[in-house]
Parts: C-alpha cells; structure tokens; sequence
C-alpha cells in the first residue's frame, strides 16, 4: 500500500497559478493516483493537509498503519522545514519528493530543498505524471527491481 501525500496549498490546485500548476484538481490527482495504483496493482491512500504537524503524524505512522512507501510533495515546506525533514529521515519507508512545477526554473528560493537529500530521489516539472513515476519506483523497488 503506498501513501500520497500533498502538502500546503495543493487543495487550491486548478484554482491557484494555473499557468503553473494546471487546470487539473486535487480530486482529479488523487483519483488518477488511484487509477495509477489499480493498473500498477498496488493500492493507493491519498492525503492532503495545509498543516506540517498533520503531514509530520501521517509520516510518522505511515509504516505501523501499513504501508511500504510515500510519495509526497511537501509544496513550500519543502524549501524549509527541518521538521518534515527529520520525520521523513526518522522513519525507515523509501519516500519520493515529487513537484509538479519545474522548481528549478523558478524563484531563487524554490531551488533549495531540505527534504530531498533524506527522499530517494525527487522528481520536478513534470505534472503530475511525476506522482506515477514515483509510485513506480516505488513498486519496482518493493519487487526488488533497480536501486
Ligand atoms: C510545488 C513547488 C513549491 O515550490 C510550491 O511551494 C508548491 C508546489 C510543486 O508541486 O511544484 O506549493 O511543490
């Protein structure tokens, strides 16, 4: 079972910056996560919280409730919470950072991530096809396939 996790400000998706983002939702993410997940014959929670505490309690529980991996876009925490980044470090699941936009070609502070260096790997302007490749690296890394 993996986790999706979407943090602050990914509930706005298709209303906020949809020059940036897209004209797609949140529920349209999540229900093609799902979808990705049914195909990938993995099943697939997603959760979405504008709150660090409530992404910090999601991680931290994450293996005892079950699941093997998460794939999560931490939105602007990525740029500087410590604490996301000690909960990601402090508990043994493989997690992938994702971003839709291309965080790398945007504003000087977007380029920095503290959670990256504690992910597997982070994944970065390419929509939301980003999520499924993470979810895929995930699943092939469960069936021992590739690092
Ligand atoms: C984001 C990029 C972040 O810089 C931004 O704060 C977000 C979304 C992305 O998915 O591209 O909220 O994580």
């Amino acid at each position: 079972m993996l986790l999706i996790l979407n943090g602050p400000n990914l509930n706005r998706l298709g209303l906020r910056e949809p020059g940036v983002y897209g004209s797609q939702t949140i529920e349209d993410l999540e229900r093609q996560c799902e979808a990705w997940g049914a195909e990938l014959g993995k099943a697939v929670t997603c959760r979405q919280s504008n709150y660090e505490g409530q992404l910090l309690e999601w991680i931290q529980e994450a293996q005892e409730q079950g699941f093997s991996g998460i794939v999560i876009n931490p939105g602007a925490l990525t740029h500087y919470s410590y604490a996301l980044r000690d909960a990601i470090s402090g508990q043994p699941l493989p997690v992938v950072e994702v971003h839709i936009s291309n965080v790398d070609a945007r504003e000087e502070f977007r380029h920095r991530s503290v959670t990256a260096a504690v992910c597997r790997g982070k994944i970065s302007g390419l929509g939301f096809l980003g999520y499924r490749l993470g979810m895929e690296y995930l699943i092939d890394r469960e069936n021992g396939v590739g690092a």
